[in-house]
Formats: structure tokens, sequence, C-alpha cells
């Protein structure tokens, strides 16, 4: 299994590409099973549960192929089974994704419940009621969900218990090929949606209100293919300005949009740093010196988000002064926590809330990751601290972020993947 060796205290500097956001190709990967025409994917970051999803559409019996370009090319025509098994839905939760598609094109779907994750319990229920709202019969029958539709399924108003990103993705998919209108209320509003919502628009689909908490969609017959560009990726991009808070350096993340991430920024400058803008891109500069403390609850878009947690508590544990986080949208995930103290933090949490107090050093220890975010919490905290941190399980950073230790080398850090094989 990989691990990563950081030797820490450089200071990060220079310009790093951000690549194609995860939680947007998932979804638009999803949706290409909507298409009756191929459809061809740019921007597609290269990620183990991208890796999950291309297989998982290929064990449909869907023909996915990349091009000279590395674009993604996918033909939906060819499905030939309707089931996403244990096997792969086990190993990443977004698989869900194809349910709504599934049902809504090809009448049919059986896809695995995806159980408890190392973040809480993460049920679908509201995934399972907007699709029944839509006149889908659904059961649930050992550990599968089967979805079935008589007829088309017909548009009808649905008011999410929940704001769910998930959830609302996979209601869109759904209600995009219905009859008639949906109106989908207390919708997510996460800049991903409104990525989806523009594929879809682009195959054909209509849609109003994305990006805002009603959704409007009158369904099509049919959807046709199209050729999209997923949008840039907004957690990997304040993920890379936060190496730049960590360290007293100065990152500039490019082919990105700010857009999207104004809530963090905002907390970037509240902490002491210079931030810059352009049309596509973001520079964190903190000028040598040491962040403050600041205080955030996660919410959901465009508050600031949860993905974005684990990585500023990496902040805080060296900024001046205490802060306090409230993690609101998941119930367990401050397992970077314990990691984080054993580099010698003073973290301690209670419930919901967090409370840091920073201090001048952190000192390098072997960790583990717990999960995605959390793993990147570990790297920025291994980039500030004295010495050696050798981070095991980093499978986890493999899911979500392109070339991490490529695109850190090149700002200027210590960081080296090893395998057991190596010895190391
Ligand atoms: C997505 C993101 C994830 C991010 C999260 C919140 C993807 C692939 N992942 O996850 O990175 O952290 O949004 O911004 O896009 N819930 C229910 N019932 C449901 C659905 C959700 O109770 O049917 C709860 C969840 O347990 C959680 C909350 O609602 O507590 C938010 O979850 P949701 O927005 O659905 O997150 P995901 O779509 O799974």
């Amino acid at each position: 299994m990989d691990k990563l060796l950081i030797t820490g205290g450089n200071r990060l500097e220079g310009d790093v590409r951000i690549s194609g956001a995860k939680n947007s190709a998932l979804p638009l990967l999803a949706a290409t099973l909507l298409a009756s025409t191929p459809i061809t994917l740019s921007n597609v970051p290269h990620l183990q549960d991208v890796t999950t999803l291309i297989q998982l559409l290929g064990r449909m019996g869907v023909t996915v192929s990349i091009n000279e370009k590395c674009d993604v090319e996918v033909n939906a025509n060819t499905l030939s089974t309707p089931i996403a098994p244990y096997e792969l839905v086990k190993t990443m939760r977004a698989s869900i994704f194809v349910l709504g598609p599934l049902l809504a094109r090809f009448g049919e779907a059986q896809v695995s419940l995806p159980g408890g994750c190392a973040i809480g319990s993460r049920p679908v229920d509201q995934h399972l009621k907007g699709l029944a709202a839509l006149g889908a019969e659904i059961t649930v029958e050992k550990g599968y969900v089967h979805a079935r539709r008589h007829g088309r399924l017909q548009g009808a108003r649905f008011v999410f218990d929940m704001v769910t990103v998930g959830g609302t993705e996979n209601v869109l998919m759904a209600a995009a090929l219905a009859e008639g209108r949906t109106i989908l209320e207390n919708a997510a509003r996460e800049p991903e949606i409104v990525d989806l919502a523009n594929m879809l628009t682009a195959m054909g689909a209509k849609i109003e209100g994305a990006g805002t908490d009603t959704i409007i969609i009158d369904g099509v017959e049919s959807l046709s293919g199209c050729h999209y560009s997923v949008c840039p990726d907004r957690i990997e991009t304040g993920s890379y300005l936060a190496a730049a808070a960590m360290t007293g350096g100065r990152v500039r993340a490019t082919h990105t949009d700010p857009k999207p991430l104004d809530a963090v920024l905002l907390k970037f400058l509240e902490m002491g740093a210079k931030v810059q803008t352009g049309p596509d891109w973001i520079e964190v500069d903190m000028e040598g010196r040491r962040p403050r403390s600041v205080s955030f609850r996660t919410v959901a878009h465009p508050g600031f988000p949860t993905d974005m947690q684990a990585q500023f508590m990496a902040i805080l544990a060296v900024a001046e002064g205490t802060g306090t986080i409230m993690e609101t949208i998941f119930e367990n995930r401050f397992m970077h926590v314990p990691e984080l103290n054993r580099m010698g933090a003073g973290i301690q949490v209670d419930g919901h809330l967090a409370v840091v107090r920073g201090v001048e050093k952190l000192s390098g220890a072997p960790v583990m990751a717990t999960d995605l975010r959390a793993s990147m919490s570990l790297v920025l905290a291994a980039l500030a601290a004295e010495g050696d941190t050798l981070i095991d399980r980093i499978y986890h950073i493999d899911r979500g972020y392109e070339r991490v230790e490529e695109k850190l080398a090149q700002l200027g850090a210590k960081i080296r993947r090893v395998s057991n094989r190596g010895g190391a």
C-alpha cells in the first residue's frame, strides 16, 4: 500500500493547474446514460473514483473510450444490463448516481445500497423518495434498490427533507426525461448541480433555476449527445491555496473559477492572507506570516463547504490564537483530529464542535489517512511540520486529488510516494 513521505518546513510558492471537479465528473458520467447518441466529456480528472464509475458503466455494457486528447467518449446505447453490483458500489458511494438515469432511460435499475461510510451513515432515502414522487416503483431487496417504471416517469412537485447534493442530482437527471413539469424544492445549490444542469441542457433538457433552491424541469422525450467540459475542482483549488496559508507561502491556482469559493476566500482574508483573483485564477499570499485563527461552521453552498473543513483545521492548528469549527453536514467528520493531535496540534472535540488552539510548530509523525479530505489535512500539516511525516492509507487521497505529489513538488514541497515494496 502506498504512503506519502513529506519533509516539512518549505514555504510553498508558485502556480498550480487545477483539474476538473471530481464531484462534477461523477454525475456527468452518470448522465451520459440518458443520451441516445454518444457524449464526449473533456477536462475529466484522472482519479480513482472516476475510474470506478467508468468501470461501472463498462460492467453494464456501456461503451467507454478515451480519445487522443484524453477526452472520455461514452455511448450508452450498448447498455446490456442495468445493474450496479455491490463490489463496485461499496468502493464508491457515488455509484448511486446511475439509479435515476437508468430508471428514466431504460425503465429499470438495480443498484446496490451504498451502506455506511467513514464520515457517517449517509443514507440515500431522499434519492429514493424523489424518484418515487416521479412515479417510480421502488423496492429494497437483499441490499439492492430495485427501481422500475410503468410508462414514462411523471413530472411532480417534490420538496427535499434536507439539502442533498447527490439527491438533487439523481432526481434532476431522472426528471429530465419525465413527462411534464417537475419542481424540485429545497434543492441543493452547489456549483456541481449547475454544471450538471448545463450539460443536460446541452443534451436538449429544459431546466430552469439550477443554482437556486427551486429547480424547474420540463421533461423531454429524449436527450442527445454533446461535447461538454467538466468545471474546475473548487475543493482541489481551496486545498492548494490552503497549502500557501499553512506554510506562509504564495500559491496561484490556475484554470479554476473564483466565484464558487467566496466563503473560503473570505476566511483566507480573515487569516491575514493577501487574496487576488482573475477570471480563471486565484492567488493566496501569506507573505511569510503566520495565519490568524478564524472560526466557521460548515453549511450547504454558498456557505463554507464541509469538504474544506479538514484542510482549514490543519491551518488553524498552526494559526495564532484559538478558533472553533462547527461541522453541521456530516456526523462523523472529525476523524483527522486524533492524527493532527499526534503531530502536536491542540484540538478538542465536543460533538459537532472542534476547538483548535494554534501551536507554533507541529512535529512530523507517522499518521493514517481516514477519508479523502482528512488525508489532505494531514498532507497540509506535514508540509508545515518539523521533520518527516509518513502518511499511510493514501489511497483515500488518490480518490480525489489528481497527481497530488507532483503538483505539491512543483510548488516546492519535499514529498515522495513510497510503497511497501520500496521498503519505506
Ligand atoms: C456530496 C459530495 C461530497 C460533499 C457533500 C456535501 C459528491 C460525489 N460528493 O456528497 O463531497 O461532502 O455533497 O457537500 O458530490 N442525506 C440524507 N439522505 C439522503 C441524502 C443525504 O440523510 O438521501 C444526508 C447525508 O447523510 C448528509 C447530508 O444529507 O448528512 C448531505 O449529504 P449530500 O449533500 O447528499 O452529500 P453527497 O451528495 O453524498
